[in-house]
Protein backbone atom coordinates (compact mmCIF):
# COMPACT_ATOMS: atom_id res chain seq x y z
CA UNK A 1 0.00 0.00 0.00
CA UNK A 2 1.25 3.42 -0.63
CA UNK A 3 1.49 6.93 1.67
CA UNK A 4 0.12 9.80 1.86
CA UNK A 5 3.21 12.57 0.44
CA UNK A 6 4.12 15.45 1.37
CA UNK A 7 6.47 18.07 -0.69
CA UNK A 8 7.55 21.09 0.70
CA UNK A 9 9.58 21.83 -2.48
CA UNK A 10 7.66 25.31 -3.06
CA UNK A 11 8.14 26.66 0.89
CA UNK A 12 12.17 26.56 0.25
CA UNK A 13 12.36 29.85 -1.49
CA UNK A 14 10.01 31.00 1.94
CA UNK A 15 12.43 29.70 4.08
CA UNK A 16 16.56 27.97 4.33
CA UNK A 17 16.81 24.64 4.90
CA UNK A 18 19.26 25.14 7.76
CA UNK A 19 15.93 26.55 9.99
CA UNK A 20 13.84 23.95 8.77
CA UNK A 21 16.69 21.17 9.61
CA UNK A 22 16.99 22.77 13.11
CA UNK A 23 13.22 22.71 13.55
CA UNK A 24 13.48 19.13 12.24
CA UNK A 25 15.90 17.89 15.10
CA UNK A 26 13.34 20.21 17.56
CA UNK A 27 10.38 17.86 16.53
CA UNK A 28 12.72 15.18 16.60
CA UNK A 29 13.13 15.51 20.03
CA UNK A 30 9.13 16.65 20.46
CA UNK A 31 8.22 13.19 18.61
CA UNK A 32 10.42 11.36 21.37
CA UNK A 33 8.85 13.40 24.58
CA UNK A 34 5.40 12.76 22.92
CA UNK A 35 6.28 8.60 22.91
CA UNK A 36 7.83 9.22 26.40
CA UNK A 37 4.82 10.61 28.04
CA UNK A 38 7.54 13.73 28.98
CA UNK A 39 6.03 16.50 27.28
CA UNK A 40 3.50 18.94 28.28
CA UNK A 41 -0.37 17.77 28.83
CA UNK A 42 1.61 14.21 29.52
CA UNK A 43 -1.79 12.60 30.55
CA UNK A 44 -3.62 12.88 27.21
CA UNK A 45 -1.47 10.74 25.14
CA UNK A 46 -3.67 7.95 25.00
CA UNK A 47 -4.45 8.65 21.42
CA UNK A 48 -0.70 8.20 20.07
CA UNK A 49 -1.25 3.68 20.70
CA UNK A 50 -5.17 3.87 19.60
CA UNK A 51 -5.16 2.93 16.08
CA UNK A 52 -2.64 -0.53 17.07
CA UNK A 53 -4.10 -1.09 20.36
CA UNK A 54 -7.90 -1.12 19.10
CA UNK A 55 -8.91 -4.77 19.55
CA UNK A 56 -10.57 -7.30 16.99
CA UNK A 57 -13.18 -7.59 19.87
CA UNK A 58 -13.74 -3.80 20.14
CA UNK A 59 -13.98 -3.21 16.72
CA UNK A 60 -16.61 -6.28 16.26
CA UNK A 61 -18.64 -4.73 19.31
CA UNK A 62 -18.88 -1.19 17.59
CA UNK A 63 -19.67 -2.78 14.11
CA UNK A 64 -22.26 -5.15 16.30
CA UNK A 65 -24.18 -1.28 17.47
CA UNK A 66 -23.75 -0.36 13.96
CA UNK A 67 -25.83 -3.36 12.55
CA UNK A 68 -28.75 -3.13 14.73
CA UNK A 69 -28.62 0.55 14.77
CA UNK A 70 -28.90 0.37 10.94
CA UNK A 71 -31.80 -2.20 11.18
CA UNK A 72 -33.84 0.16 13.40
CA UNK A 73 -33.11 3.28 11.84
CA UNK A 74 -34.16 5.54 8.52
CA UNK A 75 -32.14 8.15 10.56
CA UNK A 76 -29.57 8.19 13.42
CA UNK A 77 -28.90 11.49 15.28
CA UNK A 78 -25.52 12.07 16.53
CA UNK A 79 -25.31 14.47 19.10
CA UNK A 80 -22.13 15.99 19.90
CA UNK A 81 -19.98 19.48 19.57
CA UNK A 82 -16.03 19.87 18.66
CA UNK A 83 -14.07 16.89 18.60
CA UNK A 84 -17.57 14.92 19.62
CA UNK A 85 -18.92 15.45 16.06
CA UNK A 86 -16.14 16.99 13.67
CA UNK A 87 -14.16 13.50 13.36
CA UNK A 88 -17.15 11.31 12.13
CA UNK A 89 -18.86 14.47 10.44
CA UNK A 90 -15.77 15.05 8.33
CA UNK A 91 -15.25 11.37 7.40
CA UNK A 92 -19.07 11.32 6.46
CA UNK A 93 -18.19 14.34 4.10
CA UNK A 94 -15.50 12.76 2.42
CA UNK A 95 -17.18 9.44 2.17
CA UNK A 96 -20.81 9.67 0.78
CA UNK A 97 -22.52 10.20 -2.34
CA UNK A 98 -22.54 13.81 -2.64
CA UNK A 99 -26.24 13.83 -3.29
CA UNK A 100 -27.25 10.86 -0.97
CA UNK A 101 -30.17 12.72 0.72
CA UNK A 102 -32.11 12.74 -2.57
CA UNK A 103 -30.55 9.22 -3.75
CA UNK A 104 -33.73 6.71 -3.12
CA UNK A 105 -33.12 3.13 -1.94
CA UNK A 106 -30.60 3.61 0.44
CA UNK A 107 -29.51 0.96 2.63
CA UNK A 108 -27.76 2.95 5.25
CA UNK A 109 -29.30 5.64 7.36
CA UNK A 110 -28.50 8.72 6.80
CA UNK A 111 -27.05 10.28 9.63
CA UNK A 112 -27.74 14.09 10.61
CA UNK A 113 -26.11 16.06 13.41
CA UNK A 114 -27.35 18.06 16.33
CA UNK A 115 -25.78 19.88 19.42
CA UNK A 116 -23.36 21.15 17.44
CA UNK A 117 -24.85 24.55 17.99
CA UNK A 118 -27.73 26.13 19.75
CA UNK A 119 -30.01 26.68 17.20
CA UNK A 120 -33.70 27.01 17.72
CA UNK A 121 -34.78 26.56 14.24
CA UNK A 122 -32.53 24.13 13.51
CA UNK A 123 -33.83 21.70 16.75
CA UNK A 124 -36.45 22.39 15.79
CA UNK A 125 -36.55 21.31 12.44
CA UNK A 126 -35.04 18.49 12.93
CA UNK A 127 -37.27 17.45 15.21
CA UNK A 128 -40.09 18.46 12.28
CA UNK A 129 -37.64 16.04 10.16
CA UNK A 130 -38.12 13.04 12.36
CA UNK A 131 -41.93 13.41 13.14
CA UNK A 132 -42.50 10.42 11.05
CA UNK A 133 -38.98 8.68 10.98
CA UNK A 134 -37.60 5.58 12.54
CA UNK A 135 -34.54 7.00 14.43
CA UNK A 136 -31.39 6.07 17.14
CA UNK A 137 -29.69 8.71 19.13
CA UNK A 138 -25.94 8.43 19.42
CA UNK A 139 -25.19 10.92 22.23
CA UNK A 140 -21.43 11.69 22.61
CA UNK A 141 -20.25 13.75 25.21
CA UNK A 142 -16.94 13.65 27.26
CA UNK A 143 -18.28 15.56 30.02
CA UNK A 144 -21.66 15.53 29.83
CA UNK A 145 -22.46 18.84 30.72
CA UNK A 146 -21.47 20.39 27.69
CA UNK A 147 -24.68 22.77 26.71
CA UNK A 148 -24.88 22.77 23.08
CA UNK A 149 -24.88 18.48 23.17
CA UNK A 150 -26.93 18.14 26.61
CA UNK A 151 -29.94 20.83 25.05
CA UNK A 152 -30.21 18.50 21.94
CA UNK A 153 -29.75 15.55 24.45
CA UNK A 154 -32.87 16.58 26.18
CA UNK A 155 -34.98 17.79 23.26
CA UNK A 156 -34.21 14.06 21.32
CA UNK A 157 -34.74 11.81 24.65
CA UNK A 158 -38.02 13.14 25.21
CA UNK A 159 -38.92 13.21 21.62
CA UNK A 160 -37.83 10.02 21.07
CA UNK A 161 -39.28 8.66 24.67
CA UNK A 162 -43.01 9.96 23.78
CA UNK A 163 -42.71 8.84 20.49
CA UNK A 164 -41.98 4.58 20.87
CA UNK A 165 -41.86 4.79 24.65
CA UNK A 166 -39.28 4.70 27.25
CA UNK A 167 -37.72 1.10 27.31
CA UNK A 168 -38.20 0.86 23.28
CA UNK A 169 -36.00 4.44 23.29
CA UNK A 170 -33.80 3.02 25.85
CA UNK A 171 -32.42 0.79 23.28
CA UNK A 172 -32.32 3.37 20.52
CA UNK A 173 -29.75 5.27 22.29
CA UNK A 174 -26.00 4.40 22.60
CA UNK A 175 -24.08 6.79 24.93
CA UNK A 176 -20.21 7.68 24.42
CA UNK A 177 -18.85 9.07 27.52
CA UNK A 178 -16.02 9.04 29.93
CA UNK A 179 -15.85 6.19 32.09
CA UNK A 180 -17.44 7.70 35.18
CA UNK A 181 -17.01 11.37 36.03
CA UNK A 182 -19.13 12.31 33.56
CA UNK A 183 -23.13 13.43 34.22
CA UNK A 184 -23.76 10.99 30.79
CA UNK A 185 -22.37 8.20 32.31
CA UNK A 186 -24.14 8.33 35.15
CA UNK A 187 -27.46 8.40 32.71
CA UNK A 188 -26.37 6.19 30.88
CA UNK A 189 -25.95 3.43 33.70
CA UNK A 190 -29.48 4.36 35.52
CA UNK A 191 -31.34 4.01 32.13
CA UNK A 192 -29.16 1.20 30.61
CA UNK A 193 -28.00 2.49 27.30
CA UNK A 194 -25.78 0.72 25.10
CA UNK A 195 -22.37 2.54 26.35
CA UNK A 196 -18.72 3.64 24.88
CA UNK A 197 -15.97 4.98 27.13
CA UNK A 198 -13.44 7.37 25.67
CA UNK A 199 -10.81 6.65 28.18
CA UNK A 200 -9.58 10.14 30.27
CA UNK A 201 -6.74 9.81 28.11
CA UNK A 202 -7.62 10.79 24.81
CA UNK A 203 -9.20 14.46 24.31
CA UNK A 204 -12.22 15.36 22.09
CA UNK A 205 -9.92 16.39 18.92
CA UNK A 206 -7.99 13.38 19.21
CA UNK A 207 -10.78 11.04 19.98
CA UNK A 208 -12.07 10.10 15.80
CA UNK A 209 -10.52 6.56 15.89
CA UNK A 210 -12.20 5.72 19.12
CA UNK A 211 -15.80 4.83 19.37
CA UNK A 212 -16.71 8.34 18.88
CA UNK A 213 -15.77 8.46 15.53
CA UNK A 214 -16.13 4.88 14.36
CA UNK A 215 -19.42 4.16 15.39
CA UNK A 216 -21.05 6.85 13.58
CA UNK A 217 -18.81 6.21 10.85
CA UNK A 218 -19.48 1.95 10.66
CA UNK A 219 -23.55 3.16 11.02
CA UNK A 220 -22.98 5.07 7.75
CA UNK A 221 -21.92 1.20 6.20
CA UNK A 222 -17.94 2.66 5.95
CA UNK A 223 -15.00 0.49 6.32
CA UNK A 224 -13.93 1.52 9.93
CA UNK A 225 -11.19 -1.37 9.33
CA UNK A 226 -9.71 0.06 6.38
CA UNK A 227 -9.75 3.58 8.56
CA UNK A 228 -8.25 1.94 10.97
CA UNK A 229 -5.75 -0.08 9.52
CA UNK A 230 -5.05 3.68 7.34
CA UNK A 231 -4.12 5.23 10.78
CA UNK A 232 -2.05 2.15 11.93
CA UNK A 233 0.05 2.47 9.26
CA UNK A 234 0.79 5.98 10.03
CA UNK A 235 1.18 5.12 13.55
CA UNK A 236 4.23 2.84 12.44
CA UNK A 237 5.52 5.65 10.00
CA UNK A 238 5.36 8.75 12.04
CA UNK A 239 6.92 6.11 15.06
CA UNK A 240 9.94 7.65 17.49
CA UNK A 241 12.60 5.26 15.48
CA UNK A 242 11.78 6.79 12.10
CA UNK A 243 14.57 9.73 11.33
CA UNK A 244 13.09 13.11 11.65
CA UNK A 245 13.24 14.33 7.78
CA UNK A 246 11.61 10.54 6.47
CA UNK A 247 8.80 10.91 9.22
CA UNK A 248 5.74 13.15 7.35
CA UNK A 249 4.58 14.39 10.72
CA UNK A 250 7.94 15.76 12.18
CA UNK A 251 8.51 17.78 8.12
CA UNK A 252 5.11 19.05 8.40
CA UNK A 253 5.39 20.51 11.89
CA UNK A 254 9.26 21.67 11.52
CA UNK A 255 8.23 23.64 8.13
CA UNK A 256 4.96 25.42 9.40
CA UNK A 257 6.83 26.31 12.24
CA UNK A 258 9.95 27.51 9.78
CA UNK A 259 7.36 29.42 7.94
CA UNK A 260 5.75 30.99 11.48
CA UNK A 261 9.17 32.56 12.41
CA UNK A 262 8.69 34.07 9.08
CA UNK A 263 5.77 35.86 9.72
CA UNK A 264 3.83 33.69 8.00
CA UNK A 265 0.71 33.59 11.03
CA UNK A 266 -1.99 31.99 9.17
CA UNK A 267 -2.02 28.53 7.58
CA UNK A 268 -4.85 28.13 4.96
CA UNK A 269 -5.72 24.29 3.91
CA UNK A 270 -6.80 24.18 0.76
CA UNK A 271 -8.53 21.21 -1.06
CA UNK A 272 -9.74 20.62 -4.91
CA UNK A 273 -12.75 18.55 -4.14
CA UNK A 274 -15.93 19.67 -1.99
CA UNK A 275 -15.96 16.28 -0.09
CA UNK A 276 -12.84 17.91 2.16
CA UNK A 277 -14.76 20.39 3.89
CA UNK A 278 -14.98 18.84 6.90
CA UNK A 279 -11.89 17.82 6.83
CA UNK A 280 -10.30 21.01 7.44
CA UNK A 281 -13.17 22.03 10.04
CA UNK A 282 -11.59 18.92 11.95
CA UNK A 283 -8.27 19.89 10.66
CA UNK A 284 -8.94 24.10 12.12
CA UNK A 285 -10.52 22.59 15.48
CA UNK A 286 -7.69 20.31 16.30
CA UNK A 287 -4.65 23.08 15.39
CA UNK A 288 -6.54 25.90 16.46
CA UNK A 289 -7.58 24.19 20.15
CA UNK A 290 -3.87 22.70 20.72
CA UNK A 291 -1.58 25.55 19.73
CA UNK A 292 -3.70 28.95 19.52
CA UNK A 293 -2.63 29.62 23.82
CA UNK A 294 -0.50 31.85 25.43
CA UNK A 295 -1.03 34.46 22.42
CA UNK A 296 1.08 32.19 20.63
CA UNK A 297 -0.13 29.74 17.17
CA UNK A 298 -0.71 29.57 13.56
CA UNK A 299 -4.32 30.57 13.11
CA UNK A 300 -5.67 27.42 11.21
CA UNK A 301 -8.56 28.62 8.04
CA UNK A 302 -9.45 27.29 5.23
CA UNK A 303 -11.14 27.17 1.82
CA UNK A 304 -12.72 25.12 -1.06
CA UNK A 305 -11.19 25.44 -4.13
CA UNK A 306 -11.84 26.22 -6.85
CA UNK A 307 -15.04 27.54 -5.57
CA UNK A 308 -13.43 30.05 -3.25
CA UNK A 309 -11.02 30.98 -5.86
CA UNK A 310 -13.73 33.07 -7.03
CA UNK A 311 -14.11 34.55 -3.48
CA UNK A 312 -11.18 34.59 -1.17
CA UNK A 313 -8.43 33.87 -4.41
CA UNK A 314 -7.90 37.36 -4.64
CA UNK A 315 -6.75 38.13 -1.26
CA UNK A 316 -4.61 34.81 -0.96
CA UNK A 317 -3.04 36.40 -4.55
CA UNK A 318 -2.81 39.74 -3.12
CA UNK A 319 -3.52 40.68 0.18
CA UNK A 320 -1.71 40.68 3.68
CA UNK A 321 1.40 38.24 2.90
CA UNK A 322 1.26 36.54 6.19
CA UNK A 323 -0.15 33.31 4.80
CA UNK A 324 0.54 29.79 3.47
CA UNK A 325 -1.18 27.43 2.05
CA UNK A 326 -1.09 23.47 2.79
CA UNK A 327 -2.93 21.55 -0.39
CA UNK A 328 -4.58 18.20 -0.17
CA UNK A 329 -4.76 16.58 -3.17
CA UNK A 330 -6.44 13.62 -4.59
CA UNK A 331 -4.32 12.41 -7.00
CA UNK A 332 -6.94 9.89 -8.55
CA UNK A 333 -11.02 10.65 -8.27
CA UNK A 334 -13.13 7.95 -7.95
CA UNK A 335 -15.13 8.25 -11.28
CA UNK A 336 -14.11 9.00 -14.27
CA UNK A 337 -16.18 11.73 -16.56
CA UNK A 338 -15.09 13.50 -19.19
CA UNK A 339 -16.04 17.34 -20.64
CA UNK A 340 -18.48 16.75 -23.64
CA UNK A 341 -17.38 18.46 -26.96
CA UNK A 342 -20.52 21.24 -28.13
CA UNK A 343 -20.48 21.47 -31.88
CA UNK A 344 -21.44 25.79 -31.37
CA UNK A 345 -18.31 26.27 -29.09
CA UNK A 346 -19.74 29.20 -27.81
CA UNK A 347 -17.88 29.39 -24.28
CA UNK A 348 -14.70 28.29 -26.76
CA UNK A 349 -13.99 25.21 -24.21
CA UNK A 350 -13.86 22.83 -27.41
CA UNK A 351 -10.01 22.54 -26.64
CA UNK A 352 -10.81 20.35 -23.17
CA UNK A 353 -13.40 18.52 -25.08
CA UNK A 354 -12.74 14.56 -24.11
CA UNK A 355 -10.30 15.41 -21.20
CA UNK A 356 -11.32 14.40 -17.69
CA UNK A 357 -12.81 17.14 -15.46
CA UNK A 358 -9.86 15.88 -12.81
CA UNK A 359 -7.50 16.99 -15.63
CA UNK A 360 -9.01 20.32 -15.71
CA UNK A 361 -9.16 20.32 -12.20
CA UNK A 362 -5.44 19.31 -11.44
CA UNK A 363 -4.34 22.01 -14.07
CA UNK A 364 -6.38 24.46 -11.63
CA UNK A 365 -4.78 22.88 -9.05
CA UNK A 366 -1.01 23.21 -9.86
CA UNK A 367 -1.93 27.07 -11.84
CA UNK A 368 -2.86 28.30 -8.43
CA UNK A 369 -0.27 26.65 -6.33
CA UNK A 370 2.35 28.34 -8.94
CA UNK A 371 0.56 31.73 -8.79
CA UNK A 372 0.36 32.25 -5.10
CA UNK A 373 4.13 31.04 -4.78
CA UNK A 374 4.97 34.08 -7.14
CA UNK A 375 2.61 35.86 -5.64
CA UNK A 376 4.40 35.78 -2.26
CA UNK A 377 2.20 32.79 -0.41
CA UNK A 378 4.14 29.04 0.46
CA UNK A 379 2.83 25.93 -0.63
CA UNK A 380 3.01 22.85 0.85
CA UNK A 381 1.40 19.33 -0.38
CA UNK A 382 -0.14 16.65 0.88
CA UNK A 383 -0.88 14.57 -1.88
CA UNK A 384 -3.48 11.06 -0.91
CA UNK A 385 -3.83 8.14 -3.80
CA UNK A 386 -7.27 8.30 -3.49
CA UNK A 387 -9.90 9.29 -1.47
CA UNK A 388 -11.09 6.50 0.55
CA UNK A 389 -10.98 5.10 4.66
CA UNK A 390 -7.79 3.97 4.33
CA UNK A 391 -5.98 6.95 3.46
CA UNK A 392 -8.27 9.23 5.09
CA UNK A 393 -7.04 6.78 8.37
CA UNK A 394 -3.68 7.88 7.14
CA UNK A 395 -4.09 11.83 6.35
CA UNK A 396 -5.90 11.92 10.19
CA UNK A 397 -3.21 10.39 12.11
CA UNK A 398 -1.38 12.23 10.55
CA UNK A 399 -2.12 15.46 11.20
CA UNK A 400 -2.66 14.14 15.24
CA UNK A 401 0.93 13.10 15.12
CA UNK A 402 2.13 16.23 13.18
CA UNK A 403 -0.12 18.65 15.68
CA UNK A 404 1.19 17.27 18.91
CA UNK A 405 5.14 17.84 17.58
CA UNK A 406 3.94 21.20 16.31
CA UNK A 407 2.45 21.92 20.04
CA UNK A 408 5.76 21.17 21.60
CA UNK A 409 7.90 22.88 18.84
CA UNK A 410 5.93 25.40 19.46
CA UNK A 411 6.46 25.12 23.58
CA UNK A 412 2.70 24.99 24.31
CA UNK A 413 0.08 22.34 25.99
CA UNK A 414 -1.30 21.04 22.69
CA UNK A 415 -4.11 18.90 24.93
CA UNK A 416 -5.89 21.51 26.84
CA UNK A 417 -8.08 24.21 26.13
CA UNK A 418 -7.89 26.68 28.96
CA UNK A 419 -9.93 29.48 26.67
CA UNK A 420 -12.77 27.76 25.60
CA UNK A 421 -13.96 28.60 29.30
CA UNK A 422 -14.29 32.04 28.61
CA UNK A 423 -17.44 32.28 26.50
CA UNK A 424 -19.17 29.65 29.11
CA UNK A 425 -18.11 31.70 31.77
CA UNK A 426 -20.15 34.65 30.44
CA UNK A 427 -22.95 32.72 28.86
CA UNK A 428 -23.47 30.98 32.49
CA UNK A 429 -23.32 33.98 34.58
CA UNK A 430 -25.74 35.88 31.53
CA UNK A 431 -28.46 32.88 32.12
CA UNK A 432 -28.29 32.73 35.48
CA UNK A 433 -26.69 29.65 36.59
CA UNK A 434 -26.69 28.85 40.41
CA UNK A 435 -23.29 30.03 41.69
CA UNK A 436 -22.59 32.35 38.95
CA UNK A 437 -24.81 35.44 41.43
CA UNK A 438 -21.40 37.83 41.46
CA UNK A 439 -20.39 36.98 38.08
CA UNK A 440 -24.21 37.06 36.78
CA UNK A 441 -23.90 41.02 38.83
CA UNK A 442 -21.00 41.95 36.68
CA UNK A 443 -21.49 40.90 33.99
CA UNK A 444 -25.05 42.52 32.74
CA UNK A 445 -23.56 46.41 34.49
CA UNK A 446 -21.16 45.75 31.08
CA UNK A 447 -24.00 45.18 28.82
CA UNK A 448 -25.12 48.55 26.78
O1 LIG B 1 -11.37 18.81 21.81
C1 LIG B 1 -12.06 18.95 22.81
O2 LIG B 1 -11.73 18.48 23.90
C2 LIG B 1 -13.37 19.71 22.74
O3 LIG B 1 -13.61 20.20 21.47
C3 LIG B 1 -14.53 18.81 23.14
O4 LIG B 1 -14.55 17.71 22.29
C4 LIG B 1 -15.85 19.56 23.08
O5 LIG B 1 -15.80 20.72 23.86
C5 LIG B 1 -16.98 18.68 23.55
O6 LIG B 1 -16.77 18.26 24.87
P1 LIG B 1 -17.59 17.07 25.50
O7 LIG B 1 -17.28 15.84 24.73
O8 LIG B 1 -17.14 16.98 26.93
O9 LIG B 1 -19.06 17.43 25.38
Amino acid sequence: MENLTLNISKTLGFVDQSAINTLLTKANESNAKLHHKTGKGNDFLGWINLPSSITTEEIADIEKTAAYLKSVSEVVVVIGIGGSYLGSKAVLEALSHSFSTLLPNQKNPHIVFAGQNIGEDYHYELLEMLKDKNYSIIVISKSGTTTEPAIAFRLLKKNLEEKIGKVAAQKRIVAITDASRGALKQLATQEGYKTYIITDDVGGRYSVLTPVGLLPIAVAGFDIKALLKGAVDMEKLTGEETPADKNPASVYAAVRNALYAKGKTTEILVNYNPKLHYIAEWWKQLYGESEGKEHKGIYPASVDFTSDLHSMGQYIQDGQRNIFETVISIAKPNHSLNVPEDKDNHDKLNFLAHKAIDEVNKMAEIGTMLAHVDGGVPNIKITLPKLNEYYLGQLMYFFEKACGISGYILDVNPFDQPGVEAYKNNMFALMGKPGFEEATKKILERID
